[in-house]
């Protein structure tokens, strides 16, 4: 079983392409499938700033879009360029794209700065109320 740390340490590789040039805020996600494959993400900005993606939608979008069904859990990290790294909670809408594809009773976000430093939440605390069809 893949542990919390593991998923930090591979939430900080991710990071390392985050493409962030205008907020200069790198962020990096790993998702977690039941079945243990680990599919990383990175934030990916854009000029026109409106296009960028977040950490977590860009490891959620790779999973669902190879065949993945079953997610376990999240780890991010985020930080300033040039800073250490800190937590970095997910925003409103990366939260609803989990909420679609997770059970959200069940399916953990890690949120924190290394993997020594961290804590584990449900998605139903951070988002209660979550919309579905
Ligand atoms: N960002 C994420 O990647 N995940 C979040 O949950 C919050 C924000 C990114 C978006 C943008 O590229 C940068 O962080 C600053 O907002």
């Amino acid at each position: 079983m893949t542990d919390h740390k593991t998923l930090m340490k591979e939430a900080l590789k991710a990071r390392e392409y985050s493409y962030a040039p205008y907020s200069k805020y790198h962020v990096g996600a790993a998702l977690l499938t039941a079945s243990g494959k680990i599919y990383r993400g990175c934030n990916v900005e854009n000029a026109a700033y409106s296009p960028a993606n977040c950490a977590e939608r860009t490891a959620v979008f790779k999973a669902v879009s190879e065949g993945e069904k079953d997610f376990k859990a999240i780890a991010i990290v985020g930080g300033l360029e040039g800073s250490g790294t800190e937590g970095a909670f997910p925003c409103g809408v990366c939260r609803q794209v989990l909420f679609e594809v997770v059970d959200e009773n069940t399916f953990e976000v890690i949120v924190g700065k290394n993997e020594e430093e961290y804590s584990v939440y449900r998605l139903s605390e951070l988002l209660p109320f979550g919309f579905r069809l």
